[in-house]
């Protein structure tokens, strides 16, 4: 069976703790002789990966690149409106012409249905990096930033405040209860959480011991965090909306006060792009308790074992 990571819970949690695992031995090993490199093909020639791009990006296509490249293969970065995607062929076309020449597909792009689409044909794994739902790639490498800096995941509170509806509230909600992590999200009631996903991390954190918990009040979700974390408030596809998406996030800011409401220690994380004054405050981001390169730079390390880790079950 060909394994893929469209959502957090696509991985259960022994096989989360394994990527986990993996991505901090690869941190460790980079660039020495103990580096795997399975994209190499017995013949010395590199496989391909592509990497797909329907919305823009810095990280994820650095990270990607990158992370292929140093896996011994070749990342064919290709930007959606370059392709004949753009122009409507079809997904599932797309996905019989890649899969035959390609060892994995990595997309970025806007409905969860097209990544669910291309998974239902492909006989290579596919990989979101993004969709208007979920950023499964993102949550592993916000999850080895935590790890790495409070030893363990299990147990820790994990406050996020801002858009509770977008893909970054609902990849910590299932990513974070798979991780046996309390997940709060606080967001205004209009912005809230999907309840499928509400309902099924929830499921989640029952058999791992986390929890989950919606509110609409920033305070009680920010109180004793030991991570905090936000997100722009205007995603990729609603800039649009810009005007009349900032003022009901304004008392969700990641600010000095909603700091002080977290642990002593609490780490702070943002997937980036950043908007300072906006859903963080500049103090807080660059201030001693923020993790954000660290965890930027972990977007390398994670995704490397993802593509190692399906490439090895599928
Ligand atoms: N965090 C993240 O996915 O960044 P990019 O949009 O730059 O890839
Ligand atoms: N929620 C943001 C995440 C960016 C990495 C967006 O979708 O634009």
């Amino acid at each position: 069976m060909t394994r893929h990571l469209l959502r957090d819970d696509d991985l259960s949690p022994a096989e989360q703790a394994e990527v986990l695992a993996l991505a901090d031995e690869l941190k460790r090993t980079r660039h020495t002789e103990a580096a795997p490199t399975p994209l190499r093909a017995p013949n010395g020639v590199p496989r391909a990966v592509a990497v797909l791009f329907d919305k823009p990006s810095t990280r994820t296509r650095v990270s990607f690149s990158v992370g292929v490249a140093e896996l011994g293969g070749y990342p064919l970065v290709v930007d959606g409106g370059a392709s004949q995607l753009g122009r409507g062929e079809s997904v599932e076309d797309t996905a019989h012409v890649l899969d035959r020449q390609v060892a994995a597909i990595v997309w970025r792009t806007f409905g969860q249905d097209r990544i669910e689409a291309m998974a239902a044909v492909s006989r290579v794994p596919v990989v979101n990096a993004l969709t208007d739902e979920f950023h499964p790639c993102q949550i592993l490498a916000d999850l080895q930033t935590v790890a790495e800096r409070r030893g363990a995941l299990a147990g820790l509170t994990m406050s996020y405040l801002g858009d509770g509806a977008n893909n970054m509230a609902h990849s910590y909600l299932l990513g974070g209860a798979t991780a046996g992590m309390h997940v709060r999200i606080g967001s205004p009631e209009s912005f809230q959480p999907s309840p499928e996903v509400l309902k099924r991390a929830g499921e989640i954190a029952a058999e791992t011991g986390g929890s989950v918990r919606w509110t609409d009040d920033p305070s009680a979700a920010a109180d004793g965090a030991d991570v905090l974390v936000t997100d722009t408030w205007v995603s990729m596809g609603q800039e649009e909306e810009y005007d009349a998406r900032v003022a009901p996030f304004l008392p969700y800011a990641v600010d000095d006060d909603a700091l002080a409401r977290a642990a002593d220690d609490a780490v702070v994380l943002h997937c980036l792009p950043a908007y300072r004054g906006k859903e963080i405050a500049g103090s807080v981001i660059d201030g001693p308790q923020s993790a954000v390169w660290d965890e930027a730079e972990n977007r390398l390390h994670a995704q490397k074992a993802v593509l190692i880790w399906l490439l090895e079950h599928s």
